[in-house]
Protein backbone atom coordinates (compact mmCIF):
# COMPACT_ATOMS: atom_id res chain seq x y z
CA UNK A 1 0.00 0.00 0.00
CA UNK A 2 1.27 3.79 -0.54
CA UNK A 3 0.68 6.52 1.81
CA UNK A 4 1.43 9.80 1.39
CA UNK A 5 1.86 11.93 4.63
CA UNK A 6 1.42 15.59 3.53
CA UNK A 7 3.41 18.32 6.26
CA UNK A 8 6.23 16.03 7.46
CA UNK A 9 6.36 18.47 10.51
CA UNK A 10 5.81 17.54 14.22
CA UNK A 11 3.18 15.02 13.84
CA UNK A 12 3.33 13.88 10.05
CA UNK A 13 7.21 12.72 10.72
CA UNK A 14 6.25 10.90 13.41
CA UNK A 15 3.29 9.20 11.94
CA UNK A 16 5.13 8.52 8.42
CA UNK A 17 7.69 7.20 10.13
CA UNK A 18 5.80 4.65 12.14
CA UNK A 19 3.75 3.90 9.63
CA UNK A 20 6.37 3.42 6.80
CA UNK A 21 7.01 -0.46 6.30
CA UNK A 22 7.23 -3.10 3.62
CA UNK A 23 3.82 -2.83 3.59
CA UNK A 24 3.11 0.66 3.90
CA UNK A 25 5.61 2.25 1.63
CA UNK A 26 5.26 6.09 2.40
CA UNK A 27 5.81 9.55 1.02
CA UNK A 28 6.93 12.36 3.31
CA UNK A 29 5.44 15.33 1.43
CA UNK A 30 6.35 18.81 2.84
CA UNK A 31 7.03 21.80 1.04
CA UNK A 32 9.97 23.02 3.20
CA UNK A 33 12.85 21.45 1.91
CA UNK A 34 15.54 22.58 4.60
CA UNK A 35 13.29 20.93 7.12
CA UNK A 36 13.27 17.71 4.61
CA UNK A 37 16.79 18.00 4.01
CA UNK A 38 17.77 18.70 8.18
CA UNK A 39 16.02 15.00 8.00
CA UNK A 40 17.67 13.49 5.55
CA UNK A 41 21.23 14.97 6.87
CA UNK A 42 20.63 13.09 10.22
CA UNK A 43 20.13 16.38 11.80
CA UNK A 44 16.76 16.57 13.55
CA UNK A 45 14.55 19.66 12.94
CA UNK A 46 12.48 18.10 15.40
CA UNK A 47 13.59 17.67 18.77
CA UNK A 48 11.77 14.33 19.60
CA UNK A 49 13.16 11.24 21.34
CA UNK A 50 14.24 8.45 19.32
CA UNK A 51 12.20 9.98 15.70
CA UNK A 52 15.70 10.63 14.08
CA UNK A 53 17.03 7.35 14.45
CA UNK A 54 13.66 6.15 13.02
CA UNK A 55 13.73 8.68 10.02
CA UNK A 56 16.86 7.40 9.12
CA UNK A 57 16.65 3.97 9.69
CA UNK A 58 13.31 4.05 7.19
CA UNK A 59 14.60 6.00 5.03
CA UNK A 60 17.34 3.37 4.56
CA UNK A 61 15.16 0.36 4.48
CA UNK A 62 13.30 2.42 1.53
CA UNK A 63 9.95 2.44 3.53
CA UNK A 64 10.44 6.10 3.44
CA UNK A 65 11.11 8.80 0.81
CA UNK A 66 10.98 12.27 1.61
CA UNK A 67 9.83 14.99 -1.26
CA UNK A 68 8.57 17.75 -1.95
CA UNK A 69 6.44 16.68 -5.10
CA UNK A 70 2.75 16.27 -4.09
CA UNK A 71 1.89 14.67 -7.54
CA UNK A 72 3.15 11.81 -5.58
CA UNK A 73 -0.58 11.89 -4.71
CA UNK A 74 -2.01 10.13 -7.22
CA UNK A 75 0.01 7.33 -6.72
CA UNK A 76 -1.27 6.85 -2.80
CA UNK A 77 -4.19 4.59 -1.78
CA UNK A 78 -4.08 6.78 1.44
CA UNK A 79 -3.20 10.12 1.91
CA UNK A 80 -2.83 11.42 5.38
CA UNK A 81 -3.48 15.24 5.80
CA UNK A 82 -1.00 16.77 8.83
CA UNK A 83 -0.17 20.76 7.72
CA UNK A 84 -0.70 23.43 10.50
CA UNK A 85 -3.58 24.83 12.01
CA UNK A 86 -2.77 27.64 13.99
CA UNK A 87 -4.78 30.40 15.74
CA UNK A 88 -5.88 32.78 13.25
CA UNK A 89 -7.57 36.77 13.77
CA UNK A 90 -9.70 37.05 16.40
CA UNK A 91 -8.91 33.77 18.63
CA UNK A 92 -10.32 31.57 15.31
CA UNK A 93 -8.61 28.60 13.45
CA UNK A 94 -6.54 29.83 10.75
CA UNK A 95 -7.46 26.95 8.18
CA UNK A 96 -5.25 28.65 5.51
CA UNK A 97 -2.56 26.09 5.26
CA UNK A 98 -5.14 23.09 5.27
CA UNK A 99 -7.35 24.65 2.74
CA UNK A 100 -4.43 25.22 0.56
CA UNK A 101 -3.02 21.98 0.69
CA UNK A 102 -6.53 20.43 -0.47
CA UNK A 103 -6.26 23.02 -3.52
CA UNK A 104 -3.06 21.94 -4.44
CA UNK A 105 -3.53 18.00 -3.90
CA UNK A 106 -6.90 17.96 -5.69
CA UNK A 107 -6.22 17.80 -9.21
CA UNK A 108 -4.25 14.69 -8.25
CA UNK A 109 -6.77 12.74 -5.92
CA UNK A 110 -8.55 9.77 -7.42
CA UNK A 111 -11.43 8.06 -7.08
CA UNK A 112 -11.17 5.22 -3.95
CA UNK A 113 -8.45 7.14 -2.24
CA UNK A 114 -8.91 6.97 1.72
CA UNK A 115 -8.17 10.97 2.50
CA UNK A 116 -7.34 11.02 6.63
CA UNK A 117 -7.13 14.19 8.44
CA UNK A 118 -5.23 14.40 11.56
CA UNK A 119 -4.64 18.45 11.86
CA UNK A 120 -6.53 19.87 14.69
CA UNK A 121 -10.16 21.48 13.30
CA UNK A 122 -13.07 23.21 14.34
CA UNK A 123 -16.35 20.74 13.83
CA UNK A 124 -17.24 20.95 10.17
CA UNK A 125 -14.23 21.42 8.81
CA UNK A 126 -13.56 17.86 7.55
CA UNK A 127 -16.72 17.47 5.74
CA UNK A 128 -17.92 21.91 4.87
CA UNK A 129 -13.79 22.25 3.45
CA UNK A 130 -11.96 19.07 3.22
CA UNK A 131 -14.46 17.06 1.67
CA UNK A 132 -15.86 19.67 -0.63
CA UNK A 133 -12.35 20.40 -2.12
CA UNK A 134 -11.54 17.59 -2.88
CA UNK A 135 -14.31 15.67 -4.12
CA UNK A 136 -14.93 18.42 -6.92
CA UNK A 137 -14.14 16.11 -9.65
CA UNK A 138 -13.48 12.55 -7.71
CA UNK A 139 -17.05 11.71 -5.89
CA UNK A 140 -15.87 8.22 -4.94
CA UNK A 141 -13.67 8.92 -1.97
CA UNK A 142 -13.56 8.46 1.61
CA UNK A 143 -12.62 11.49 4.04
CA UNK A 144 -12.14 10.96 7.86
CA UNK A 145 -11.10 12.82 10.66
CA UNK A 146 -8.59 11.12 13.19
CA UNK A 147 -7.22 13.74 15.82
CA UNK A 148 -3.54 13.32 16.58
CA UNK A 149 -3.68 12.87 20.67
CA UNK A 150 0.11 12.02 21.18
CA UNK A 151 1.95 14.43 23.23
CA UNK A 152 5.07 15.63 22.40
CA UNK A 153 8.41 14.00 24.02
CA UNK A 154 6.86 10.45 24.32
CA UNK A 155 4.98 10.81 20.63
CA UNK A 156 6.00 7.89 19.22
CA UNK A 157 5.21 5.63 21.93
CA UNK A 158 2.03 7.20 22.37
CA UNK A 159 1.15 6.86 18.50
CA UNK A 160 1.73 3.46 19.28
CA UNK A 161 -0.74 2.80 22.01
CA UNK A 162 -3.09 5.77 21.99
CA UNK A 163 -6.53 4.53 20.86
CA UNK A 164 -6.98 6.67 17.57
CA UNK A 165 -10.78 8.24 17.03
CA UNK A 166 -12.36 7.79 13.82
CA UNK A 167 -15.35 9.67 12.57
CA UNK A 168 -15.38 9.93 8.43
CA UNK A 169 -18.38 11.82 6.68
CA UNK A 170 -19.75 8.71 5.90
CA UNK A 171 -19.93 5.09 7.55
CA UNK A 172 -17.84 3.42 4.70
CA UNK A 173 -15.34 5.99 5.13
CA UNK A 174 -15.03 5.09 9.01
CA UNK A 175 -14.58 1.60 8.52
CA UNK A 176 -11.91 1.56 6.35
CA UNK A 177 -9.84 4.46 7.81
CA UNK A 178 -10.58 2.15 11.76
CA UNK A 179 -9.41 -1.27 9.14
CA UNK A 180 -6.08 1.36 8.04
CA UNK A 181 -5.05 1.95 11.53
CA UNK A 182 -5.15 -1.06 12.71
CA UNK A 183 -3.43 -2.45 9.92
CA UNK A 184 -1.21 0.03 10.02
CA UNK A 185 -0.39 0.90 13.51
CA UNK A 186 -1.73 -2.09 15.23
CA UNK A 187 -3.72 0.61 17.54
CA UNK A 188 -7.46 0.06 18.97
CA UNK A 189 -9.97 2.50 16.71
CA UNK A 190 -12.66 4.22 18.15
CA UNK A 191 -15.14 4.76 15.94
CA UNK A 192 -17.50 8.03 16.53
CA UNK A 193 -20.81 9.09 14.54
CA UNK A 194 -19.26 11.03 12.34
CA UNK A 195 -16.82 13.79 11.14
CA UNK A 196 -18.25 16.54 13.49
CA UNK A 197 -18.18 14.25 16.69
CA UNK A 198 -14.42 13.19 16.36
CA UNK A 199 -13.26 16.99 15.52
CA UNK A 200 -14.92 17.39 18.96
CA UNK A 201 -13.38 14.91 20.51
CA UNK A 202 -9.81 16.11 20.15
CA UNK A 203 -10.92 19.95 21.23
CA UNK A 204 -12.55 18.75 24.15
CA UNK A 205 -9.30 16.69 25.46
CA UNK A 206 -7.09 19.47 24.96
CA UNK A 207 -10.13 21.77 26.78
CA UNK A 208 -9.75 19.34 29.71
CA UNK A 209 -6.30 19.54 29.73
CA UNK A 210 -5.62 23.24 29.78
CA UNK A 211 -8.20 23.93 32.45
CA UNK A 212 -6.95 21.00 34.62
CA UNK A 213 -3.80 22.47 34.37
CA UNK A 214 -5.02 26.17 35.35
CA UNK A 215 -7.38 24.51 38.23
CA UNK A 216 -3.79 23.24 39.62
CA UNK A 217 -2.37 26.76 38.44
CA UNK A 218 -5.00 28.94 40.46
CA UNK A 219 -4.62 26.13 43.68
CA UNK A 220 -0.81 27.00 43.50
CA UNK A 221 -0.65 30.61 43.47
CA UNK A 222 -3.71 31.01 46.36
CA UNK A 223 -1.44 28.22 48.16
CA UNK A 224 1.75 30.91 47.30
CA UNK A 225 -0.53 34.04 48.95
CA UNK A 226 -1.36 32.22 52.16
CA UNK A 227 0.37 32.41 55.51
CA UNK A 228 0.66 28.51 56.35
CA UNK A 229 3.44 25.98 55.29
CA UNK A 230 1.60 24.33 52.64
CA UNK A 231 2.69 22.34 49.47
CA UNK A 232 0.57 22.45 46.82
CA UNK A 233 2.09 19.04 44.80
CA UNK A 234 1.21 17.14 48.61
CA UNK A 235 -2.07 19.11 48.56
CA UNK A 236 -2.46 17.50 44.92
CA UNK A 237 -1.13 14.05 45.60
CA UNK A 238 -3.32 14.06 48.53
CA UNK A 239 -6.52 15.08 46.60
CA UNK A 240 -5.92 12.97 43.90
CA UNK A 241 -6.44 9.76 45.86
CA UNK A 242 -10.21 10.88 45.98
CA UNK A 243 -12.66 8.49 43.80
CA UNK A 244 -15.09 10.07 41.85
CA UNK A 245 -17.21 8.46 39.65
CA UNK A 246 -14.91 5.67 37.47
CA UNK A 247 -11.71 6.88 38.07
CA UNK A 248 -9.88 9.12 40.37
CA UNK A 249 -9.25 12.80 40.91
CA UNK A 250 -6.82 13.88 38.86
CA UNK A 251 -5.51 17.43 39.29
CA UNK A 252 -2.21 17.79 37.50
CA UNK A 253 0.98 19.29 38.35
CA UNK A 254 1.39 23.33 38.53
CA UNK A 255 4.58 25.12 36.17
CA UNK A 256 5.66 28.17 34.95
CA UNK A 257 2.76 28.01 32.77
CA UNK A 258 1.48 26.24 29.01
CA UNK A 259 3.21 26.43 26.25
CA UNK A 260 3.16 24.21 22.70
CA UNK A 261 1.42 24.25 19.62
CA UNK A 262 -2.03 23.09 20.78
CA UNK A 263 -3.43 23.78 24.37
CA UNK A 264 -2.51 27.78 23.41
CA UNK A 265 -4.87 27.67 20.65
CA UNK A 266 -6.49 24.35 20.74
CA UNK A 267 -9.33 26.28 23.49
CA UNK A 268 -9.62 29.19 21.59
CA UNK A 269 -11.09 27.09 18.45
CA UNK A 270 -13.93 26.04 20.74
CA UNK A 271 -14.22 29.63 22.50
CA UNK A 272 -14.71 31.63 19.32
CA UNK A 273 -17.02 28.40 17.71
CA UNK A 274 -19.21 29.48 21.06
CA UNK A 275 -19.06 32.96 20.26
CA UNK A 276 -20.09 32.64 16.82
CA UNK A 277 -23.17 30.67 18.45
CA UNK A 278 -23.92 33.61 20.73
CA UNK A 279 -22.37 31.65 24.02
CA UNK A 280 -19.96 32.80 26.13
CA UNK A 281 -17.87 29.59 27.55
CA UNK A 282 -16.48 31.67 30.40
CA UNK A 283 -14.96 28.51 31.96
CA UNK A 284 -12.51 27.90 28.87
CA UNK A 285 -11.51 31.63 28.52
CA UNK A 286 -10.68 31.71 32.13
CA UNK A 287 -8.54 28.86 31.76
CA UNK A 288 -6.65 30.35 29.07
CA UNK A 289 -6.19 33.43 31.05
CA UNK A 290 -5.45 31.98 34.39
CA UNK A 291 -2.57 29.73 32.51
CA UNK A 292 -1.10 32.69 30.82
CA UNK A 293 -0.43 34.43 34.44
CA UNK A 294 2.01 31.83 35.14
CA UNK A 295 5.33 33.26 34.28
CA UNK A 296 4.64 36.73 35.73
CA UNK A 297 3.76 34.89 38.89
CA UNK A 298 7.22 32.50 38.86
CA UNK A 299 9.19 35.58 37.90
CA UNK A 300 7.54 37.62 40.66
CA UNK A 301 7.97 34.95 43.50
CA UNK A 302 12.15 35.21 42.35
CA UNK A 303 11.94 39.14 42.11
CA UNK A 304 10.71 39.20 45.29
CA UNK A 305 13.05 37.11 47.28
CA UNK A 306 15.68 39.10 46.05
CA UNK A 307 14.16 42.58 47.02
CA UNK A 308 14.10 41.07 49.84
CA UNK A 309 17.96 40.66 50.40
CA UNK A 310 18.22 44.47 48.80
CA UNK A 311 21.23 42.95 46.41
CA UNK A 312 21.26 44.77 43.02
CA UNK A 313 19.80 42.48 40.87
CA UNK A 314 21.51 43.17 37.91
CA UNK A 315 24.91 41.71 39.83
CA UNK A 316 22.28 38.31 40.46
CA UNK A 317 23.36 35.19 38.35
CA UNK A 318 20.49 33.64 37.34
CA UNK A 319 20.63 30.02 35.55
CA UNK A 320 17.62 28.92 33.51
CA UNK A 321 17.66 24.81 33.33
CA UNK A 322 15.48 24.14 30.25
CA UNK A 323 13.76 26.57 27.55
CA UNK A 324 11.26 24.59 25.44
CA UNK A 325 7.46 24.52 26.86
CA UNK A 326 7.72 20.75 28.55
CA UNK A 327 9.93 18.44 29.70
CA UNK A 328 11.76 15.91 27.54
CA UNK A 329 10.58 17.82 24.18
CA UNK A 330 12.87 20.36 22.61
CA UNK A 331 9.92 22.71 21.23
CA UNK A 332 10.15 25.76 21.97
CA UNK A 333 6.70 27.07 20.22
CA UNK A 334 4.93 29.71 22.88
CA UNK A 335 6.81 28.59 25.44
CA UNK A 336 6.22 29.83 28.70
CA UNK A 337 9.89 30.26 29.92
CA UNK A 338 10.34 33.47 27.33
CA UNK A 339 7.98 35.30 28.69
CA UNK A 340 9.39 34.53 32.26
CA UNK A 341 13.20 35.99 30.86
CA UNK A 342 11.64 39.01 29.54
CA UNK A 343 9.78 39.55 32.55
CA UNK A 344 12.74 39.16 35.01
CA UNK A 345 15.02 41.13 32.50
CA UNK A 346 12.26 44.47 33.25
CA UNK A 347 12.91 43.82 36.70
CA UNK A 348 16.37 44.61 36.16
CA UNK A 349 18.47 41.07 35.97
CA UNK A 350 20.94 40.87 33.94
CA UNK A 351 23.17 38.17 34.19
CA UNK A 352 21.41 34.98 32.85
CA UNK A 353 22.90 31.36 32.01
CA UNK A 354 21.08 28.67 29.96
CA UNK A 355 20.91 25.20 29.68
CA UNK A 356 18.73 23.01 27.54
CA UNK A 357 20.24 19.71 25.46
CA UNK A 358 17.17 19.23 23.92
CA UNK A 359 16.31 22.70 21.86
CA UNK A 360 17.88 22.61 18.43
CA UNK A 361 20.31 25.09 17.33
CA UNK A 362 17.80 26.86 15.16
CA UNK A 363 15.59 27.26 17.64
CA UNK A 364 18.19 28.79 19.61
CA UNK A 365 19.26 31.02 17.44
CA UNK A 366 15.34 31.85 16.56
CA UNK A 367 15.50 32.82 20.52
CA UNK A 368 18.75 34.71 20.29
CA UNK A 369 19.91 32.81 23.00
CA UNK A 370 23.37 30.73 23.72
CA UNK A 371 23.27 27.92 26.06
CA UNK A 372 25.92 26.11 27.38
CA UNK A 373 26.89 22.87 26.50
CA UNK A 374 27.44 21.10 30.31
CA UNK A 375 24.16 21.87 33.00
CA UNK A 376 27.40 22.34 35.72
CA UNK A 377 28.97 25.29 33.81
CA UNK A 378 25.38 26.55 34.05
CA UNK A 379 25.16 26.81 37.17
CA UNK A 380 28.62 27.54 38.50
CA UNK A 381 28.45 30.72 40.43
CA UNK A 382 24.81 31.02 40.10
CA UNK A 383 22.73 32.95 42.87
CA UNK A 384 19.34 31.59 41.72
CA UNK A 385 18.98 28.22 39.80
CA UNK A 386 15.32 27.94 38.08
CA UNK A 387 14.58 24.59 37.05
CA UNK A 388 11.39 24.71 34.24
CA UNK A 389 11.71 21.37 32.73
CA UNK A 390 12.73 18.24 33.89
CA UNK A 391 14.45 16.74 30.54
CA UNK A 392 16.46 13.62 32.13
CA UNK A 393 19.60 15.62 32.06
CA UNK A 394 18.30 18.46 34.46
CA UNK A 395 16.36 15.29 36.45
CA UNK A 396 19.57 13.90 36.85
CA UNK A 397 21.53 17.15 38.51
CA UNK A 398 22.57 15.76 41.95
CA UNK A 399 21.53 18.00 44.76
CA UNK A 400 25.41 17.95 46.06
CA UNK A 401 26.19 19.33 42.39
CA UNK A 402 23.68 22.33 43.07
CA UNK A 403 25.54 23.19 46.82
CA UNK A 404 28.64 22.48 45.75
CA UNK A 405 28.89 24.90 42.02
CA UNK A 406 26.45 27.48 42.83
CA UNK A 407 26.97 29.98 45.43
CA UNK A 408 26.27 30.23 48.98
CA UNK A 409 22.82 30.49 49.69
CA UNK A 410 21.16 30.15 46.52
CA UNK A 411 17.91 30.82 45.42
CA UNK A 412 16.53 27.08 43.93
CA UNK A 413 13.12 28.29 41.97
CA UNK A 414 11.23 24.71 41.23
CA UNK A 415 9.35 25.59 38.09
CA UNK A 416 8.86 21.73 37.15
CA UNK A 417 11.73 19.52 38.43
CA UNK A 418 9.23 18.67 41.59
CA UNK A 419 11.67 18.22 44.26
CA UNK A 420 10.34 15.94 46.79
CA UNK A 421 9.90 16.58 50.73
CA UNK A 422 13.19 14.75 51.75
CA UNK A 423 15.40 16.63 49.18
CA UNK A 424 13.75 20.48 49.99
CA UNK A 425 14.80 19.16 53.07
CA UNK A 426 18.56 18.19 52.09
CA UNK A 427 18.64 21.30 49.68
CA UNK A 428 18.04 23.64 52.86
CA UNK A 429 20.12 21.20 55.25
CA UNK A 430 23.11 22.71 52.44
CA UNK A 431 22.70 26.09 53.16
CA UNK A 432 20.25 26.48 49.97
CA UNK A 433 16.55 28.42 50.07
CA UNK A 434 14.12 26.72 48.17
CA UNK A 435 10.70 27.94 46.83
CA UNK A 436 8.52 26.62 44.21
CA UNK A 437 5.28 26.67 42.50
CA UNK A 438 2.72 26.70 45.28
CA UNK A 439 5.24 25.01 47.51
N1 LIG B 1 2.59 19.20 17.81
C1 LIG B 1 1.74 18.48 18.51
O1 LIG B 1 2.07 18.00 19.58
C2 LIG B 1 0.34 18.17 17.98
C3 LIG B 1 -0.40 17.22 18.65
C4 LIG B 1 -1.66 16.91 18.19
C5 LIG B 1 -2.16 17.56 17.06
N2 LIG B 1 -1.42 18.51 16.43
C6 LIG B 1 -2.01 19.17 15.25
O2 LIG B 1 -1.36 18.62 14.12
C7 LIG B 1 -1.24 19.63 13.09
C8 LIG B 1 0.22 19.75 12.71
O3 LIG B 1 0.96 20.18 13.82
P1 LIG B 1 2.54 20.16 13.81
O4 LIG B 1 2.97 20.48 15.19
O5 LIG B 1 3.02 18.90 13.19
O6 LIG B 1 2.84 21.40 12.82
P2 LIG B 1 4.20 21.70 12.04
O7 LIG B 1 4.17 23.14 11.72
O8 LIG B 1 5.36 21.15 12.79
O9 LIG B 1 4.06 20.86 10.68
C9 LIG B 1 3.23 21.21 9.63
C10 LIG B 1 4.02 21.02 8.34
O10 LIG B 1 3.14 21.17 7.24
C11 LIG B 1 3.90 21.72 6.16
N3 LIG B 1 2.96 22.26 5.16
C12 LIG B 1 2.05 23.25 5.31
N4 LIG B 1 1.37 23.45 4.15
C13 LIG B 1 1.85 22.54 3.27
C14 LIG B 1 1.54 22.23 1.92
N5 LIG B 1 0.59 22.91 1.24
N6 LIG B 1 2.23 21.24 1.30
C15 LIG B 1 3.20 20.56 1.96
N7 LIG B 1 3.54 20.80 3.24
C16 LIG B 1 2.85 21.78 3.89
C17 LIG B 1 4.76 22.75 6.83
O11 LIG B 1 5.89 23.09 6.03
C18 LIG B 1 5.14 22.05 8.13
O12 LIG B 1 6.39 21.39 8.05
C19 LIG B 1 -1.83 20.91 13.70
O13 LIG B 1 -3.17 21.02 13.32
C20 LIG B 1 -1.76 20.66 15.19
O14 LIG B 1 -2.71 21.39 15.91
C21 LIG B 1 -0.17 18.81 16.86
Amino acid sequence: MIISVIGFGHIGSVIGSVIASDDFFVYGIDKNNDLLNSFINEQSPISEPGLQELVTYKLKEKNLLLTNNIKHISESDVVIITVGTPLGENYKADLSQLSKTCNEIQPYINDGQLILIKSTIPPGTTRNIVYKILSKNKKNIDVVFSPERLAEGNAINELKTLPIIVGGINNKASERASEFWKKSIDVETIIVKSAETSEFVKLANNAWIDLNIALAHDLARLSDTLDHDIDIIEVISAANSLKKGNSNVNILAPSNGVGGYCLTKDPWFLYTLGKEKGIELETIKSGRVSNDIMPEHSSQKIINFFNKSKKNLSKIKIAILGLSFKSNSGDIRFTPVLPFIEKMKKAGFKNFSYFDDLVTSNDLKKMNIKTNKYILDTIKGADCIVFMAAHNEILNLKIEDIANYSNDSALIFDGRRYFTRHEIDQIKNLNLNYTGIGR
